[in-house]
C-alpha cells in the first residue's frame, strides 16, 4: 500500500493525514505556494496559534469568517478553526472545496447540545422561536431559526416580535447574558464552553489587585460572576476593537489566549494579561482550537483532505438559519 493510502486509512482514527513531512521544507512558503497553485483560501480563527494566524487570508471572528466563507470566490476554502466553522462555510458555499486539517478540532459547546435530545426539548416550546449560537452542529442548525455568534446575538434576538417567545441554544452562559441585555425572557438551553468556564474569579481579582490601572475584558461565554467584573464585554473582535480604542495601556483578557496575538500586533504598546483560569496548568487554551498545526495544514492543502461532507438536506434545511443571520446582520450594518 502506498504512504498516501495508508494515510488515507488513518483518517477515521486520527482525524487528519498522517504523512511524514520533508524536514528540509519550509512550511510557509509551500502553503503559501499551494495557496495560489489551488486558487485557496485560508480562513483563520483569533483562537489559531499565532504562526497560522499569520499566514491566514483572512482572520476573523466567528461572524466576519461566515461573511468571508459566503462571498469568497475561491475555489477551495481551508478552514484554520473548528468543525462547526468548516461546516458552517460548506452550508454557505456548497459548491466548493472545504478543508479542515483536523477533523477531530470539534468543540465542547456544539458537543453539550445533541440534537436528538434538542429535539424534544423544542417540542415542548412549539411556538418559540429557536435562536443557536453558530457553535453547533449542523444538524442543530436544521432544528434553528436564526444563528446567531456574540457579534450579532442582541440583534438578533431583539429581531423577534416581543410578543413571541424564545429558545436559545447551546450556550447558557451567553443566554443569561442575553436574557440581562434585552431583557427577554429566554428559554436556555443547559450547554457550555470548556475554555470559558474554567476562569477563576478569586485569582482574576488578585490579577486585578496587583494590576490596578488594568482593564478587565471579557467574552459573554464566561459565566455570569466572572463577567460581572468586566469593564467591556463582547466577541473576540469587539474585544480587539476595544483593547485599541481604550486610553487604557494594561489588560487583563478573559478568553481564550490565541486572541493575544491580534491584541498585541494592533497594539504594540500596550500589555496584555490572559486572565487565569481555575486548574492548575494556568492554561486557557481550546485543545480543539490548538489541534490545528502547521504541519497538518501544509497536508491537508496538499493533499485536498480530510474534506468536510455533508448530506444535501442538512446543508438545504440548515443554510437557512445562518442566511437568516448574515440577512439580519447586513441591515443592522455589521
Ligand atoms: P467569536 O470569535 O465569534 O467571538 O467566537 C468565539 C468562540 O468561542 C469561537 O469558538
Ligand atoms: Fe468551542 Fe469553546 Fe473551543 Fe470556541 S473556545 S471552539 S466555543 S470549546
Amino acid at each position: 500500500m502506498s504512504q498516501i493510502a495508508a494515510a488515507k486509512e488513518t483518517l477515521n482514527r486520527k482525524g487528519y493525514l498522517d504523512i511524514e513531512i520533508d524536514p528540509s521544507l519550509d512550511l510557509i512558503e509551500e502553503i503559501q505556494k499551494l495557496k495560489k497553485e489551488k486558487n485557496a483560501i485560508l480562513l483563520a480563527h483569533y483562537y489559531q496559534d499565532s504562526e497560522i494566524q499569520d499566514i491566514a487570508d483572512y482572520i476573523g471572528d466567528s461572524l466576519g469568517l461566515s461573511q468571508k466563507a459566503a462571498s469568497t470566490d475561491a475555489d477551495m476554502i481551508v478552514f484554520a478553526g473548528v468543525h462547526f466553522m468548516a461546516e458552517t462555510a460548506k452550508m454557505l458555499s456548497p459548491q466548493k472545496k472545504v478543508l479542515l486539517p483536523d477533523l477531530k478540532a470539534g468543540c465542547s459547546l456544539a458537543d453539550s447540545c445533541p440534537a436528538p435530545l434538542f429535539k424534544k426539548f423544542k417540542e415542548k416550546h412549539p411556538d418559540h422561536v429557536v435562536i443557536s449560537y453558530i457553535n453547533c452542529t449542523a444538524e442543530l442548525k436544521t432544528l434553528t431559526d436564526i444563528c446567531c455568534t456574540s457579534t450579532n446575538a442582541e440583534h438578533i434576538v431583539n429581531s423577534v416580535p416581543k410578543d413571541r417567545g424564545i429558545i436559545f441554544a447551546p450556550d447558557r452562559n451567553l443566554g443569561a447574558y442575553l436574557q440581562k441585555k434585552t431583557g427577554r425572557d429566554l428559554v436556555l438551553w443547559n450547554g457550555a464552553c470548556m475554555v470559558h468556564e474554567i476562569f477563576s474569579a478569586e485569582k482574576i481579582t488578585k490579577l486585578m489587585m496587583r494590576h490596578p490601572e488594568a482593564e478587565f475584558i471579557a467574552h459573554p461565554e464566561c459565566e455570569s460572576h466572572i463577567l460581572d467584573k468586566a469593564v467591556f464585554i463582547a466577541s473576540t473582535s469587539g474585544l480587539i476593537r476595544y483593547t485599541v480604542e481604550s486610553d487604557a495601556t494594561e489588560f487583563i483578557v478573559a478568553t481564550e489566549s490565541g486572541i493575544l496575538h491580534e491584541m498585541q500586533k494592533q497594539s504594540p504598546h500596550k500589555t496584555f494579561i490572559p486572565a487565569p483560569p481555575n486548574n492548575t496548568c494556568a492554561c486557557n487554551d481550546c485543545p480543539h482550537m490548538k489541534r490545528n498545526t502547521l504541519e497538518k495544514l501544509y497536508l491537508c492543502m496538499k493533499y485536498e483532505l480530510p474534506e468536510i461532507i455533508m448530506e444535501d438536506w442538512v446543508i438545504e434545511k440548515g443554510v437557512k438559519s445562518i442566511d437568516r443571520m448574515l440577512e439580519i446582520s447586513k441591515q443592522a450594518g455589521l
